[in-house]
C-alpha cells in the first residue's frame, strides 16, 4: 500500500505542518490542532468552535438544522439493540456477498471497496431504521450508495461546481430520490421523528467511512499474514489510515490554540491521523509509529483511540460502535483467512481517504496455521 507519509497534496502538507502551537497551512489559514489538548479544545467549545456549514463541499451531506449554534443537528448515538441488529445484518451479508463473487466472478481477485458496499449499506440502513422490512431496507441501502457515488464528483472537483452543472444535477436528482424513499418509509414508522434529510445524511455518513475502513483494514491485513487479535487490528487501522483524517471547524471569534492566535471566521483542522502518530498516544518505539503493528495494543496501559478516530464534543460520530464492531467481525472474517493483495493500493484523497483500488485475494487458513 502507499505510504501514507509519502502522499502529497493536502495529507502531506498536514502530516509535515511544524508540531509546536497551532499550525498556520498558509498565510491566513486554514490552522491545524497539533496535540491532543489543542484537538480537544477545538472540539469540545462549540461556542468558539462552530461547525462549518460547507468545508470541502459536503455542506450538502446535512439538511438538519436545530440544537448547535450553527444549527446543526446533535445526532443520538446508535443503542446496543441496533448495532446488534447492524451486526447480525452484516455478518448475513458478508457471507451473501463472498458467496455472489464466488459465483459470478471464479478466481477474479476480491475488490474491497465494492465487496463492502452492500453488506455495510444493508447493516448501517438496519441499525439505523430498525422498523423497516428487508425490501424497504434494502431499497434505501441502494439509494444511500447511487446517492453517495454521485456526491463523490461533487466533492472531489477542484473547483465548486455550478449549481446547474451535470454532476450537480445528478447529485440533486439522487439526492431528492433517497428523500423521497425515506418519507414513505417514514409514514409506516409511528414515533420516528428524524426527517428524511437527517436520515439520509446519517446513513451517507454511516455507509461511505465505515467501507473505506473495511477496505483499509484488509489491505493492511492482507500485507501482515501474522496472526492477530482482531480489535487491535482495527485500532491500529483506525491509527493509520483513518478515512475520516481531517475534521473542521470554523472560529467565531479571536481564540488562543497553543499560543498561537486564530481570528475570528477561520477554519481549523483536527487530524486524527496526525494525533495517531504522536508517541505520546501510541505505545512502541517513536520510529515504529509508522509501521502496521497491532500488537502494540496488548500494552493496556495506553488507551485505543486516544487519537480521536471518531471525533469528540458534540458532533463525535454517532456510530462510533457500530462502526467498531463491524470492523471486529470484518477483522475475525480476515484472521481466518489468508489474503494477498493482487496488486499496489494506492490512497485516494479526493474524499477522506480510501485505498483504490483494494483488490485481494484470500484462502480459508487450515486450523492448524499459526
Ligand atoms: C469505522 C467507522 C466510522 C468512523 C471511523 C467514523 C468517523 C467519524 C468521524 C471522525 C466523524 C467526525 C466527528 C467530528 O467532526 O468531531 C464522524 C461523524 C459522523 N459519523 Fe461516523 N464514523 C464511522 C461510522 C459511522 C457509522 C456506522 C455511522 C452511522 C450509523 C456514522 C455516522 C456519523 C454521523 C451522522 C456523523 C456526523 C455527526 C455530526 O455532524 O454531528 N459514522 N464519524
Amino acid at each position: 500500500m502507499d505510504s501514507v507519509e509519502s502522499a502529497g497534496g493536502q495529507l502531506g502538507a498536514v502530516l509535515s505542518a511544524p508540531r509546536d502551537g497551532a499550525a498556520a497551512l498558509g498565510p491566513g489559514g486554514p490552522w491545524l490542532a497539533t496535540s491532543l489538548e489543542q484537538a480537544r479544545q477545538v472540539l469540545t467549545d462549540p461556542e468558539a468552535f462552530d461547525f462549518p456549514g460547507n468545508v470541502n463541499r459536503t455542506g450538502d451531506l446535512s439538511g438538519s438544522r436545530g440544537e448547535t449554534r450553527s444549527g446543526h443537528t446533535v445526532f443520538a448515538p446508535v443503542s446496543p439493540d441496533e448495532v446488534a441488529r447492524g451486526v447480525a445484518v452484516f455478518d448475513a451479508e458478508w457471507a451473501a456477498a463472498l458467496g455472489d463473487h464466488a459465483r459470478d466472478s471464479l478466481g477474479e481477485p476480491y475488490d474491497a471497496m465494492v465487496l463492502l458496499r452492500r453488506p455495510v449499506a444493508r447493516s448501517t440502513t438496519a441499525a439505523v431504521l430498525p422498523g423497516l422490512d428487508d425490501a424497504r431496507r434494502d431499497a434505501v441501502a441502494d439509494h444511500v450508495l447511487a446517492w453517495i457515488d454521485a456526491l463523490g464528483p461533487v466533492i472531489a472537483a477542484h473547483r465548486r461546481p455550478r449549481r446547474w452543472s451535470r454532476i450537480r444535477r445528478t447529485e440533486h436528482a439522487t439526492r431528492i430520490a433517497l428523500e423521497d424513499l425515506l418519507d414513505a418509509a417514514l409514514s409506516r414508522l409511528p414515533g420516528e421523528d428524524r426527517t428524511a434529510q437527517q436520515l439520509a445524511t446519517m446513513l451517507a455518513a454511516g455507509i461511505q467511512v465505515p467501507i473505506a475502513a473495511g477496505s483499509f483494514l484488509l489491505a493492511w491485513l492482507a500485507q501482515h499474514p501474522r496472526s492477530v487479535d482482531p480489535v487491535h487490528a482495527v485500532w491500529e487501522t483506525l491509527r493509520l489510515t483513518p478515512p475520516t483524517w481531517l475534521t473542521a471547524r470554523v472560529t467565531t471569534r479571536e481564540v488562543d490554540l497553543g499560543g498561537t492566535a486564530v481570528p475570528s471566521g477561520r477554519v481549523v483542522f483536527v487530524s486524527p491521523l496526525l494525533l495517531g502518530r504522536l508517541d505520546s498516544l501510541v505505545p512502541g518505539a517513536p520510529d515504529s509509529l509508522r509501521d502496521f503493528d497491532p500488537g502494540r495494543w496488548q500494552d493496556a496501559t495506553r488507551r485505543p483511540g486516544a487519537w480521536l478516530p471518531f471525533g469528540a464534543g458534540p458532533h463525535a460520530c454517532p456510530g462510533r460502535t457500530l462502526g467498531m464492531a463491524v470492523l471486529v467481525r470484518l477483522a475475525s472474517w480476515g484472521a481466518k483467512h489468508e489474503m494477498t493483495l493482487s496488486e499496489d493500493v494506492r490512497i485516494d484523497q479526493s474524499r477522506g481517504i480510501s485505498p483504490v483500488p483494494c483488490r485481494f485475494t484470500a484462502t480459508a487458513r487450515s486450523e492448524t496455521s499459526p
